[in-house]
């Protein structure tokens, strides 16, 4: 049964928060998914579509708005399309302010006179199945004073995000080894993902962004060719952007999480802005901390996917959002969320490699060695960073 249809049929007996969680924990986990988050009610909307065979753009036709409530209080469940309802006259602190009735996409693409489609700026570069099955949660031990400050403050920022999105303990891995361990006696739900998803590529699209541009302005001021680093750092933060409009496109924050997005950019931003030009190999370093945070959360998820423990996006009827199928040109028959998942984390180990080699250069002089061609005699050489999650030394790609 579909999830639209089976939603459909049991809308009209949907009345008490009871009959919901029972439903919801069959049909729409998503609904389900409230009771498991402890301290916050983070009111997400998440929308759930069938494609049309017109445009093959999801056509949304209804929309859950779950609940992340705290124990024993009480929170409304709004329902719709003729099932909304309140379960508490109390005001609850509703982080979604969008009407359900216009939630259709959030970015539909701009219809003009004469523009047809805005391909995207920088075509995807494609994995083969093997490179993404392959990618593993890895670890680049601290060397150095510089390294061991990044590592420490991205597991203050991981600490927070947990806090943040109400992680229980029984839903941690073993805290001793934050980003390779990936067993926890608790997974997390579909919602409980998706805002970890949305928060992390918010922030992680910033970093590529803030290096490309000083690295441009310094080539620009210093009058020197800048050896192909801005390309690869404003190409990972256009990466990034992609994976946090893929994700819009199954949900919509409400005006809390928006709020910590906003905040948190504007402290990120600023922060990594002058910290980049103290020091660009720490900054990398630090990004290359995040991206093994990222790989672990993504990894962490697949595992869940692939265990049937979050039953919605393996349900054969959840499609993924078409702007994702062009971007990453999933092949037919291999669109699934875990397929999504996979081509996502793929990214993510390419960035992890990326930042970590690039931490470990000379950023005033050294060629980038992604964009690289190398000589005859130095093959071998060349580095591929998804396959290298502890990034390369230079003395292996510079010589
Ligand atoms: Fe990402
Ligand atoms: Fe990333």
């Amino acid at each position: 049964m579909s999830l639209t249809s089976a939603t459909s049929t049991a809308a009209p007996s949907l009345c008490s928060v009871a009959s919901a969680a029972k439903l919801g924990s069959t049909v729409a986990p998503l609904y389900h998914a409230g009771s498991t988050i402890p301290k916050h009610q983070t009111n997400f909307i998440i929308a759930q579509g069938t494609a049309s065979p017109f445009t093959r753009e999801p056509q949304y036709r209804h929309h859950s708005t779950i609940n992340l409530a705290r124990p024993g209080g009480t929170f409304p469940i709004r329902r719709y399309n003729g099932f909304a309802e309140k379960t508490s006259s109390t005001p609850a602190r509703c982080f979604s302010t969008t009407s359900v009735s216009r939630l259709r996409d959030f970015f539909p693409s701009q219809e003009t006179k004469y523009i047809r489609q805005t391909p995207a700026a920088w075509q995807h570069h494609d994995f083969s199945e093997e490179e993404m099955l392959n990618v593993t949660p890895a670890h680049r031990e601290p060397r150095s004073w510089g390294d061991w400050s990044a590592w420490k403050l991205i597991r203050f920022c991981r600490w927070g995000m947990d806090l943040a999105t109400g992680l229980r303990a029984e839903q941690q891995s073993d805290k001793s080894k934050p980003t390779t361990a990936i067993v926890a006696s608790k997974p997390l739900t579909e919602a409980q993902w998706l805002v970890r998803f949305v928060f992390l590529e918010s922030i992680a699209g910033v970093p590529g962004m803030v290096a490309g541009m000083l690295r441009h302005l310094r080539s620009l001021r210093r009058m020197k060719r800048d050896n192909g680093w801005i390309e690869t750092l404003l190409e990972e933060s256009y990466n990034e952007r992609m994976h946090l409009l893929t994700f819009m496109k199954m949900c919509e924050p409400g005006w809390f999480m928006k709020t910590m997005i906003l905040g948190a950019q504007g402290v990120f931003f600023n922060a990594l802005f002058c910290s980049y030009l103290v020091s660009p190999k720490i900054c990398h370093r630090f990004v290359g901390y995040l991206e093994e945070e990222a790989v672990h959360t993504y990894t962490r998820c697949i595992k869940e996917i692939e265990q049937g423990l979050l039953p919605k996006w393996s349900d054969p009827s959840f499609q993924i959002p078409e702007l994702a199928v062009q971007y990453w040109h999933m092949p037919e028959g291999r669109r699934t969320m875990r397929d999504l998942i996979l081509y996502i984390r793929a990214d993510e180990a390419v960035h992890r490699g990326v930042n970590h080699t690039l931490g470990n250069l000379d950023y005033k002089e050294d060629p980038n060695p992604f964009v690289s061609d190398y000589k005859a005699e130095a093959k071998g050489h060349k580095p591929n960073a998804v396959a290298r999650g502890t990034g390369y030394e230079r003395d292996e790609v510079i010589g």
